[in-house]
């Protein structure tokens, strides 16, 4: 098992979320629930709920351990409020070696391009620690943000997916990419 993520850049400490964030990331989640919506499945109420959130660290944990997932938080290092999560998840070993990513970032930091500096070291732990061969990413065509934030970490386009993910309560088309690690 590689050694536990802990990566601090200019803005901010990455490292996995772990069961003292309860509260922290239930309040990401709930500040950000606007900003989140349009692009996340839609999260009922329980979602939010401390039980919910404990239970999806714990599992998030386990998976650490069975080599099934990498649940990132970036934390701001004057006040250690959770500012981005980057999660990768589905975790696949065998001739595959690949992963998907996800990623959001609070509102007040989105459009200061902290996102290109949160997501390389990220990127660098699945490549270098994890021995990860290709990280896949999804995007819809509406969120460009997402767009350009992929093309300049170096993802490529690979596909166009039709009704593959159920966004705010419809199947959306998705744009697939993935990155594959450049020292392979
Ligand atoms: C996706 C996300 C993490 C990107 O955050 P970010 O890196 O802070 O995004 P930015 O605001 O810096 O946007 C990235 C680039 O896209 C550009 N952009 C923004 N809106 C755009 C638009 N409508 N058309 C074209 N380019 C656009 C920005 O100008 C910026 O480029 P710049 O640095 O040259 O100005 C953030 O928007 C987010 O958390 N969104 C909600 C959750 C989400 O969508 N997750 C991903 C699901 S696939």
């Amino acid at each position: 098992m590689p050694a536990k993520p802990d990566i601090i850049t200019t803005n901010g400490h990455v490292r996995l979320i772990n069961t003292g964030d309860v509260a922290e990331l239930a309040d990401y989640y709930l500040r950000n629930r606007t900003h989140f919506s349009p692009w996340e499945p839609v999260r009922g109420r329980d979602f939010y709920r401390h039980e919910t959130m404990l239970n999806r660290i714990l599992e998030a944990e386990g998976a650490f351990h069975a080599d099934k997932q990498v649940k990132l938080g970036v934390f701001c290092p004057q006040d250690q409020r959770m500012i981005a999560s980057v999660d990768f998840s589905q975790i696949v070993r065998g001739p595959l070696q690949a992963c998907f990513v996800g990623y959001s970032i609070d509102a007040q930091y989105q459009g200061q391009g902290l996102m290109q500096e949160f997501m390389p070291p990220c990127l660098g732990y699945m490549f270098n620690q994890c021995n990860i061969h290709r990280v896949m990413a999804t995007y819809m065509m509406s969120n460009q943000r997402s767009a350009v934030l992929l093309e300049r970490l170096g993802f490529e386009k690979e596909g166009y997916a039709k009704s593959y993910l159920n966004i705010a309560g419809t199947w959306e088309d998705h744009i697939l990419t993935a990155l594959v690690n450049p020292s392979h």
